[in-house]
């Protein structure tokens, strides 16, 4: 068995709404290995945030793990106090946020952000906190680095902002990196430089990455494996050609229907009808069965088990289509 880095098991995280616990992510389990690219991918709202944040244990006030383990090199970070993952985060463990702006403190100048993280894990003298804080804001294509480093987060475009931040989470070249939609803010020639730069990370320091992104293009360039979600569930993992070559869930084969094929002009097209469900108001069977033109009685009476469809277990599925060997019932 290859040696994991990350290993989620049975990850459950709620959210309290009004008075009443909504489950965000159920039962969700996957791992990574190190230099590997775990590709994550989703409709908004299908929980790639939540388990994120899970994993960074840096979850809203009004949730709780309900269930599960993290463990990142075999340790359980649910276990984990408050001192031990400031510990934990930034060497063993950082993230790209989702939210650049919410996530950098706008009242501290960008140099004592990045220097602070730096200096925690580093037996570095100022001097060498700056340099390196130099060097990491020049690695993710800023121009001119010591004003940046001068600068308030709010003198700084998005983009740059988005930078920032990815220069933060790799300052300290961490084991495992989470990457939530690290290049959306950005346009194509910087995003191509930072997922060059990610890749560069990888193979050098062999950092694990959940990459996860809405972008299949960068899904199908950067990564070796996929997990799918869907309303809190994962519902496919494969190795990222074969998922592209053949998915088998009816939401896989949606998702990769509505990548905007080159020329088209559209962001997304609409192949997928209807929307993620409410949190509140779940389907009973299978979260999918309202959208899904293959529904049969029993995807609306219960819901399908996460099962291996491939002798090798490499590809799950969850799906009343498929019986063990993934060939169609
Ligand atoms: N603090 C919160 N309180 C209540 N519900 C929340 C909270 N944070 C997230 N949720 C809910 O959890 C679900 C999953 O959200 P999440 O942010 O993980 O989605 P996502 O897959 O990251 O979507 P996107 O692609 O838009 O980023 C959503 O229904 C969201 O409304
Ligand atoms: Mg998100």
């Amino acid at each position: 068995m290859a040696e994991k880095l990350l290993e989620v098991k049975n990850l459950r995280t709620e959210f309290k709404r009004d008075k009443t616990w909504v489950t965000a992510v159920n039962n969700v389990s996957f791992s990574i290995q190190p230099g590997e690219i775990l590709g994550l991918v989703g409709e908004s709202g299908c929980g790639k945030s939540v388990t994120s944040l899970s994993i960074m244990k840096l979850l809203a006030r009004n949730s709780k793990i309900s269930n599960g383990e993290i463990l990142l090199n075999g340790k359980d970070l649910l276990k984990e106090d408050k001192k031990g993952m400031r510990k934990i985060r930034g060497r063993e463990v950082a993230m790209i946020f989702q939210e650049p702006m919410n996530s950098l403190n706008p009242c501290m100048r960008i140099e004592k952000q990045l220097t602070e993280a730096i200096l925690l894990h580093n037996n570095f003298s100022k001097e060498e906190a700056h340099n390196r804080a130099f060097e990491v804001l020049k690695s993710v294509g800023i121009p001119e680095p010591d004003m940046t480093l001068k600068s308030y987060p709010h003198q700084l475009s998005g983009g740059m902002c988005q930078r920032v931040m990815i220069a933060m989470a790799m300052s300290c070249e961490p084991e495992l990196l989470i990457a939530d939609e690290p290049t959306t803010a950005l346009d194509v020639t910087i995003q191509a430089q930072i997922l060059e730069l990610m890749e560069d990370i990888r193979a050098k320091k062999n950092t694990g990455i959940l990459m996860i992104t809405h972008d299949l293009g960068v899904v199908a360039e950067m990564c070796s494996r996929v997990v799918v979600m869907y309303a809190g569930r994962i519902v496919e993992e494969a190795p990222v050609q074969e998922l592209f070559a053949d998915p088998k869930h009816p939401y896989t084969q949606g998702l990769i229907g509505s990548v905007p094929k080159l020329g088209s002009g559209v962001e997304s097209l609409p192949s997928i009808p209807g929307s993620v469900p409410d949190l509140s108001v779940m389907p009973k069977g299978c979260k999918f069965a309202p959208r899904c033109k293959y529904a049969m009685d029993i995807c609306h009476q219960q819901e399908p088990e996460l099962a291996d469809i491939n002798e090798a277990g490499t590809r799950k599925c969850r799906c009343h289509l498929l019986n063990k060997t993934g060939k169609e019932a």
